[in-house]
């Protein structure tokens, strides 16, 4: 692996998985990151590595869609290996509006697998970075493995299951050299405050309502977003192709313990000048098709792997807490859109 191509590298996982591997010793190749910066895109998370690491990392400003753009991508750089990030993410935003989610996921991982197919020859792995959203919801028994039926319920995870299914046709059919791994609800620095854990820490110190979905009795499998990192790197590393890896953090809880959790975390760091934070919790209007619980089987990763989760909620949630009580500046400019200044200023604005 000299020349890896990161897509949606300025997105919550994208940038701390490019950290991550500039940070570790046994990787020693070069890095492109290409990401269209969306609103979730933010090129200010990698900004200092164009000094600190200017022989091996690079960004480029561009559309998984657009062809001519990738291709020149690809040649430019001599790319080798694909760790294909970018997507619209939040299943909120798919629910108002699905066609970004049917262009970006689907219509870019299309994109990606045919310049790819084109360049057989060079390409030694097309890494897809999926979810367990495919997987649709569990009653209250039983795990997702990767045998598990798709079963989408939202625009989101349709799209996500779309390109998961382009995937693995190319490998079949093409023989491109292809992994997936579909992973649980991560959480950690970076993350865009729409997604549950970083709205509800902000919102919490802020003294806001925290509005919880139904009645807050939904299910998830919190993965620490290093601990997704390291097992991305596994299967790029080891995995094998053709193969599915998923990964969870061994961590279900439901949403109001989630909630609950980082209220009376704040309130022992920043004590609250009223009432606990607990008592700003809103039970608001369901989401529509919202899944009951995920939860993953991830023994396959842990065995072939040798992968396991590091962190457990309680550790993870901390660093993640101290992590926005630490980064107010990076909070403001993502929440005042001021970053999109820099980019104008940097990029163009398009
Ligand atoms: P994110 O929304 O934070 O980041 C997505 C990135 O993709 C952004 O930087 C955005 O600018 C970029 N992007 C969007 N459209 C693009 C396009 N057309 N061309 C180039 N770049 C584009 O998402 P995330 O949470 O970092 O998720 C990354 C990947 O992991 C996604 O594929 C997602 O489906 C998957 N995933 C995420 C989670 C999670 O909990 N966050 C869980 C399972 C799987
Ligand atoms: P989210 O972070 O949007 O991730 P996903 O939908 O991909 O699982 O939501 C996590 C859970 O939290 C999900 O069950 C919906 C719920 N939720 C709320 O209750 N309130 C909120 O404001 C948000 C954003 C999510």
């Amino acid at each position: 692996m000299r020349n890896l191509l990161v897509t949606g590298g300025c997105g919550f996982i994208g940038t701390n998985f490019i950290r991550h591997l500039l940070r570790r010793n046994d990787f020693l190749g070069r890095i492109v990151n290409v990401d269209l910066l969306t609103y979730a895109g933010n090129p200010e998370n990698l900004a200092d590595l164009a000094e600190t690491h200017v022989a091996r990392y690079q960004f480029v400003k561009a559309d998984i869609c657009d062809r001519s753009a990738m291709e020149e991508v690809f040649d430019t750089h001599r790319i080798d290996t694909v760790c294909h990030f970018a997507a619209e993410s939040h299943v909120d935003r798919s629910i108002v509006g699905p066609a970004a989610f049917i262009r970006t996921n689907i219509l870019g991982t299309f994109t990606l697998l045919e310049i790819c197919r084109e360049r057989h020859a060079d390409i030694h792995r097309f890494h897809h970075v999926s979810t367990d959203e495919v997987y649709g919801s569990l009653g209250a028994e039983g795990l997702f493995t990767e045998t598990t039926a798709y079963d989408p319920s939202s625009p989101y995870s349709a799209s996500k299951a779309g390109s998961d299914h382009l995937v693995r046709a190319y490998q079949r059919t093409y023989d491109l050299p292809v992994t997936l791994s579909n992973c649980s609800n991560n959480y950690g620095p970076y993350q865009f405050p729409e997604k549950l854990i970083p709205l509800m820490i902000l919102n919490a110190r802020e003294g806001k309502p925290l509005p919880v979905y139904g009645d807050g009795k939904n299910v998830r499998d919190w993965l620490y977003v290093e601990d997704h990192c390291a097992a991305i790197w596994q299967v790029l590393q080891a995995g094998r192709c053709g193969e599915t890896y998923n990964v969870g953090g061994r961590c279900e809880m439901e949403n109001l313990q989630v909630v609950e959790t980082i209220c009376d975390r704040l309130d022992l760091l920043v004590p609250p000048t009223g009432d606990a934070r607990r008592n700003l919790i809103t039970f608001v209007a369901d989401r529509p098709g919202h899944d009951r619980r995920y939860a993953i089987d991830c023994s396959k990763i842990e065995t072939e792997l040798d992968w396991q989760p590091q962190e457990s909620f309680a550790s993870g949630i901390e660093k993640t807490i101290q992590w926005y009580l630490d980064n107010v500046e990076w909070v403001a400019r993502v929440r005042s859109g001021a970053y999109r200044e820099w980019i104008a200023t940097h990029y163009g604005d398009d």
